[in-house]
């Protein structure tokens, strides 16, 4: 596995530089799961210390590209999916990247709006909603768990509706007309109960990101309150920022 990494390192640049740069091109052509070769080896190999290897190694593992696994060694992680700025549904993220999406249905009824689902909705507490616990996944790997509420009166009959493998968006077009036009996101860092750990087939101590999104239809109504934990070793979050060049205030006493 060495031979295919370049021999040397040149005298130009800082060795650690080089060594990540190398790293990082080498990890791309490797199968996840794969284990690197030791930082003793690599250390041997371009004449560096192994503090600097370690370091190396360190900046990939911080980027989700390799994860250590303690006396074992370091391995190439799964690649990473993004989750995009647009307003998409998760049955559209996975069909963008190849993915087969699907949905195990762990809970559905109606139930009466808790004070903060009620806040979230816009409506009344008490008010009837639609609950449904769904697991997500990709080519049958358990991705995220979502857990979405939903205005039982603006969708009667959802609670009975068939969403095993069954995009929810789809569905509400279909069905009732709805049509998701924008959405608010909140993303955070959290841990995931043992429950969840288990649900999505990962380890308890694993960071996780959670999403809440409050989603509108064409009038701007509130369709869907969402509550989904994304497996933070396999998600990332993408945002594309441009720069809006701010106009000067015009100098004080300039005209109309
Ligand atoms: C994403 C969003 C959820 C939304 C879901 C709908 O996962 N985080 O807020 O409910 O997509 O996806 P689908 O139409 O595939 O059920």
């Amino acid at each position: 596995m060495l031979a295919s990494l370049p021999a040397n390192l040149s005298y130009q640049r800082p060795k650690g530089e080089q060594l990540q740069e190398i790293l990082e091109g080498f990890v791309a052509t490797l199968e996840p799961g794969t284990r690197l070769p030791s930082e003793r080896l690599l250390a041997e190999r371009y004449g560096v210390a192994r503090a600097t290897v370690t370091q190396a190694v360190d900046e990939l593992a911080g980027k989700g590209l390799v994860y250590r696994v303690h006396g074992s060694g370091t391995f190439v992680a799964e690649p990473k999916f993004r989750q995009p700025q647009t307003l998409t549904s998760f049955t559209e993220d996975m069909r963008a990247r190849g993915m087969t999406p699907g949905s195990i249905v762990l809970a559905q009824e109606v139930a009466p709006a808790s004070a903060v689902i009620a806040r979230h909705l816009q409506v009344v507490q008490g008010t009837p909603v639609v609950h449904v616990e769904r697991v997500r996944t990709a080519g049958g790997e358990p991705m995220a768990l979502e857990r979405s509420y939903l205005p039982a009166g603006r969708f009667p009959g959802l609670e009975a509706a068939d969403l095993t493998d069954v995009s929810l968006y789809s569905l509400l077009a279909e069905r009732w007309g709805a049509r998701v036009t924008a959405a608010d996101q909140w993303a955070s860092a959290v841990r995931l109960t043992e429950e969840e750990a288990g649900i999505l087939g990962v380890d308890a101590e694993q960071p996780a990101l959670l999403f809440q999104r409050v989603t509108h239809d064409q009038p701007g109504n509130i369709i869907e309150y969402v509550r989904s934990v994304y497996r933070g070793d396999r998600y990332e979050v993408h945002h594309r920022l441009e720069r809006i060049e701010l106009e000067s205030a015009p100098p004080p006493g300039a005209g109309p």
